[in-house]
This record gives C-alpha cells, sequence and structure tokens, in this order.
C-alpha cells in the first residue's frame, strides 16, 4: 500500500519534533519518514497522494524562509517550484505551529499560506480543528470559525500539544487512509 508523505518546514526543530510525534502516532506502516521541506525536491513531495504539511510562522505571520533568516531555506524556497502544478486529486492535511501569547494577533498564519497555495492549486485539504481552548485575537488560519489544520503552540500551551496531536490524528486518520 501506498504511504502517507510528511513534509515540515522549521527553524528551531519544533516543527520537525510535532512532526515526528504525528508520525508516530500514525504509525509508519502508514506514513513514511518525516522529510524537512528544505531537502525535499518538487517529485518527492509529488511522489504522494496523500500528505500532512507543517510550518512554523515567522517573520509578519509568514512562511520560513531565508527572507526571515532561516538559513537553511524552508517552504518559502519551495513554494515557487510548484507554479504551474496541478494538485488535484491530492488529498492534504496541514499542522501549523506558533506562539498565540507572543504573536496572538497573527497566530500560525503560516498555516493558513499554505492552505491557500495548496488549495489553489486543486489540492482537497482535510483536517480542520476547533479552536475551543486556544486564547489569540486573530489568525488568517481560522476559516468559518476553524483552523484549517491542526494549530499547535509548544511555547505558551505545551502541555495541550499531545492531547491536540492524539485527538486531530483520531480524527483525520480513516480521510487520510481512505484517500490513499
Ligand atoms: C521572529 C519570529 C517571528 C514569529 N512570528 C510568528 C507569527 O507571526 N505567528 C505565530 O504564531 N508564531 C510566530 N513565531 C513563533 C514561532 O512560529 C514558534 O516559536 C514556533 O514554535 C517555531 O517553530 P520551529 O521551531 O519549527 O522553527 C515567531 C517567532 C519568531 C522568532
Amino acid at each position: 500500500m501506498s504511504k502517507i508523505g510528511l513534509f515540515f518546514g522549521t527553524d528551531t526543530g519544533t516543527t520537525r519534533l510535532l512532526g515526528k510525534k504525528i508520525a508516530k502516532k500514525l504509525g509508519e506502516d502508514l506514513v513514511d519518514k518525516p522529510l524537512n521541506i528544505n531537502r525535499a525536491s518538487l517529485d518527492d513531495l509529488l511522489s504522494y497522494q496523500v500528505l500532512i504539511l507543517g510550518t512554523a510562522t515567522y517573520g509578519e505571520g509568514d512562511l520560513p524562509g531565508m527572507e526571515n533568516n532561516v538559513k537553511a531555506g524552508s517552504w518559502a524556497e519551495f513554494v515557487p517550484q510548484l507554479e504551474g502544478v496541478d494538485l488535484t486529486g491530492k488529498t492534504i492535511a496541514l499542522y501549523g505551529v506558533g506562539n498565540q501569547e507572543k504573536y496572538g494577533t497573527r497566530y500560525v498564519n503560516g498555516m493558513a499560506k499554505l492552505y491557500n497555495i495548496f488549495k489553489d492549486k486543486g489540492a482537497n485539504i482535510v483536517g480542520s480543528w476547533s479552536t475551543d481552548g486556544y486564547t489569540f485575537t486573530a489568525s488568517e488560519a481560522v476559516i468559518d470559525g476553524k483552523f484549517v489544520g491542526l494549530a499547535l503552540d509548544n511555547k505558551s500551551q505545551k502541555l495541550n500539544t499531545d492531547a491536540r496531536i492524539d485527538g486531530w490524528v483520531e480524527m483525520v486518520k480513516p480521510e487520510l487512509v481512505a484517500a490513499l
């Protein structure tokens, strides 16, 4: 059976760590080893029918990349390769990592950037998540009252992380498996 691909964009490693937790919860029979997007080719990503994409938020609510001092590059450098690519038929679940206490007016806006990019290219985005229990004031990643994917905050709500991952994986897993 084909597997789910998990790609993440990070600077200081939190989004990698949480991607690994998500992968572990899904199990290695279902998901391949998480890969930093700065080490992935377009073909790597396109080889999967079902994807989990994760990102931190940097700058003014942006994707991580060299422009906001992520020296090894990240999503910001990868995304231009998607120009003209049709992602119809792909199923994608998103997770975003941010800090709602310090950046509460643009919490996990990077996840909203990924959502817009991949949705515009025809992908089916699954795994929206309730805002209950979060304390931010604004986030572009909230559409119709829900996050467009799993929002995590390992800085100001670290104690909630494991339960959020467990709950989200349980919720989204059947939909991801059905799309494989
Ligand atoms: C300069 C800077 C800007 C940031 N901007 C945001 C932001 O706009 N929204 C947000 O939710 N988090 C923001 N963060 C918080 C990071 O996204 C958060 O610390 C995250 O855990 C980092 O993930 P990483 O370890 O995978 O790089 C910012 C952090 C820094 C240092």
